[in-house]
């Protein structure tokens, strides 16, 4: 059954990483549902295809920024508040994986990750608060990993240690807006292994010759997630998805 967005037709969501894979899927869906999509990234051609996809039906402007400096996330803000005020849902998708492994991470790797993954998302998430007080609904949605969760082989444990950091600061923050009675939702998706370009750059599983060893979650597959989280009624909150593949063993 496809998710019901009506009360969202017309609002307004800034998804970061919006230039690429689950980003990239997230913001499409979101558009089709009738959102407006402010899309955030560096790569300003890439956000133009995502966004003028979105336009065929729907609302879309795209916003070049690099989010590891404070400066362009507050950029990032202006331009959406400019456009259409303050926004109803804020999804935190972009992020990077901070070295191929921990013991060669280079020192700007690790800020990087540091700086995206974790300072970035959270900072957004205050941003998108302080707009949504006055509303009457909103949400936030955090891109977590499994990794989050636990650490795996294979994986770079910076790349972990940021998104458990993610995770506990969503917890938290979810605890905060609920103290302080603001009507605003909070939720951690954690995917695993997702077929997406991110696998195709350093360090990634595409780099070892076999594709993927075993069947991947497609990008689609998350943004149904969000579409499901937005869909349920207002008095309910979706606080963690964990989904994988069927296949994934861990
Ligand atoms: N793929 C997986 O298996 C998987 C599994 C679990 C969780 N995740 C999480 O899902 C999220 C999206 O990953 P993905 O797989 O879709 O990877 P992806 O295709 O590589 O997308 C990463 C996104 O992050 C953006 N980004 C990177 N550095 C940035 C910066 N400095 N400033 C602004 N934006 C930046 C990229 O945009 P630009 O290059 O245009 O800047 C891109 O849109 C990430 O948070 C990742 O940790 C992925």
């Amino acid at each position: 059954m496809t998710p019901d967005l009506s009360r969202w037709h017309g609002k307004t969501a800034l998804v970061t990483g919006a230039s690429s894979g689950i980003g990239a899927a997230i913001a499409e869906s979101l558009g089709a549902a009738g959102l407006k999509v402010a899309l955030a990234g560096r790569d300003r051609r890439r956000l133009a295809a995502v966004a003028k996809r979105i336009q065929r039906d729907g609302t879309a402007f795209v916003v070049p920024c690099d989010q590891t400096r404070l400066s362009e996330n507050a950029r990032l803000f202006r331009a959406v508040r400019r456009r259409w005020g303050a926004i109803d849902v804020l999804v935190n998708c972009a992020g990077v994986r901070g070295g191929v492994s921990l013991l060669d991470a280079e020192w700007d790797e690790m800020q990087e990750a540091l700086d995206l993954n974790v300072r970035a998302a959270l900072w957004c998430a205050r941003e998108a608060v302080a707009g949504m007080r006055r509303k009457r609904e909103g949400a936030i949605i955090n891109l977590c990993s499994m990794v989050g969760h636990r650490v795996l082989p294979g994986v770079p444990a910076l790349y972990a240690a940021t998104k458990h950091a993610l995770r506990i600061l969503t917890d938290g923050l979810r605890t905060e807006v609920a103290q302080r009675k603001l009507p605003i939702k909070v939720t951690l998706i954690s995917p695993g292994l997702t077929d997406t370009p991110w696998h195709r750059l350093p360090g990634g599983i595409a780099r070892l010759g076999r594709p993927y060893p075993h069947e991947p979650l497609q990008p689609a597959d998350i943004a149904r997630e969000v579409l499901h989280v937005l869909a349920l009624p207002p008095h309910v909150q979706v606080r963690d998805i964990l989904l994988s593949g069927a296949e994934q063993p861990y």
